[in-house]
């Protein structure tokens, strides 16, 4: 690994998660698991890999802790973790903002921590280190105008230089999308004093990147192929957990299965868990100490740690921990929370029993 001089990493990771409640209630969505791993965890080893050691994370006061608890000191990355207590979610460049301090006159990238990208961010570096622009923004060709809608939509001329950009604008005028990925030079603060909050009260990066083309500053976009995934959506998550099952997933067994059970393809069972006459069909993974019984495991699907299935079968879905999966026939493409209890129950009268939690989403 090469390392990539002065650039800094700011990675974001507070702000509310309101849309993927209920289940940001109680874990920080840039903590939600694909294939049984933190997202923010993969942002970080593809800064990692880049060459960038120096990385700054803004936590939330509400959520920090278990921010700073998941991703530590560093050490397993071989980096320096900084954080950075933003006290209220006031806008991606506010963020950067409170971060003045850490990033002091360095270039850096900036990552929004609920975004996974396939692409490996190395050649991106390269770029902006050769061309030396004041900001180069990660692009992606979207189709759908209701997607365009709740993104900043950029507009480019054919050398790739940036004309204009709009936060969540109600008619875009282009269909590429940031994806919150984005290169900076120390320019960018000028920029951020400059602005002012917009309609939904947020200092928007997107607003100040506009200053700086504004100000003819050299603002380039660079369109990225491959899957981009905003994992703060649920169909987003599901997709994400798909892509990178299908993608990074190995075989690994180090739980317990039974000769009644059967595993075909790439499964992951890790250690304490325990099979008994089922079948898991991969890609698979699931966590330490969970149990597997009379049950089908299908393609896709990710199971957090302790969590029981009986006489249940499961497919394309994330189910987080410690639930308790009972007799459910087919559940699919699903996210479940933690400590969720799903049972069906043998009644004369048939109906359905529900105790729910606020801003449950349930589909029958
Ligand atoms: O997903 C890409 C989009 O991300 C871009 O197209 C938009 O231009 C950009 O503004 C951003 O929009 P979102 O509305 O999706 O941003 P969200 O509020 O979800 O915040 C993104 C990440 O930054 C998330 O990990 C939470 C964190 N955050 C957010 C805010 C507002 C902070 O750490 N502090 C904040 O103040």
């Amino acid at each position: 690994m090469k390392e990539a001089g002065n650039i800094k990493a700011l990675m974001l990771a507070g702000g509310r998660g309101t849309r993927l409640k209920p289940i940001t209630h109680t874990v920080t969505k840039q903590l939600l698991p694909v294939a049984n791993r933190p997202i923010l965890h993969y942002a970080i080893d593809q800064i990692r890999q880049a060459g960038i050691s120096d990385i700054g994370i803004i936590i939330s006061p509400e959520t920090g802790s278990s921010v700073q608890e998941s991703v530590g000191d560093g050490l397993k990355w071989d980096a320096r973790i900084t954080y950075i207590v933003q006290p209220e979610p006031l806008g991606l460049a506010h963020a950067v903002k409170m971060a003045q301090g850490f990033l002091g006159e360095s270039p850096f990238i900036m990552h929004l921590g609920d975004t996974l990208i396939q692409t490996d961010l190395t050649p991106l570096i390269e770029e902006f280190q050769n061309h030396t622009p004041d900001a180069l923004i990660m692009l992606q060709e979207v189709s759908d105008v209701a997607v365009l809608r709740l993104t900043g939509v950029v507009q480019v001329d054919e050398t790739g230089k940036v004309i204009s950009l709009e936060e969540k604008p109600q008619q875009p005028k282009s269909n590429l999308a940031l994806i919150g990925i984005y290169f900076f030079s120390p320019a960018i603060h000028e920029s951020i004093s400059r602005i002012k909050p917009s309609q939904r009260g947020e200092l928007e990066i997107t607003n100040a990147i506009q200053d700086l083309v504004d100000r003819d500053k050299k603002v380039l976009g660079h369109r990225l192929r491959g899957w981009w995934l905003d994992a703060g959506k649920k169909d987003d998550l599901l997709e994400a957990n798909r892509a990178v099952l299908d993608q990074f997933l190995k075989q690994d067994i180090q739980g317990q299965v039974d000769a009644k059970s059967s595993i075909l393809g790439r499964v992951e069972i890790r250690k304490g868990a325990v099979i008994e006459d089922s079948a898991i069909r991969g890609p698979v993974s699931i966590a330490e100490d969970c149990v597997v019984k009379n049950s089908f495991i299908g393609p896709f699907t990710s199971i957090g740690k302790r969590t029981v299935v009986e006489d249940s079968s499961v497919e394309h879905s994330v189910i987080l921990e410690d639930c308790h999966i009972n007799s459910i026939e087919r559940l699919a493409d699903s996210l479940i929370g933690n400590r969720v209890n799903l049972a069906k129950r043998e009644q004369r009268f048939k109906g359905i029993q529900l105790f729910t939690g606020d801003d449950a989403r349930i589909e029958l």
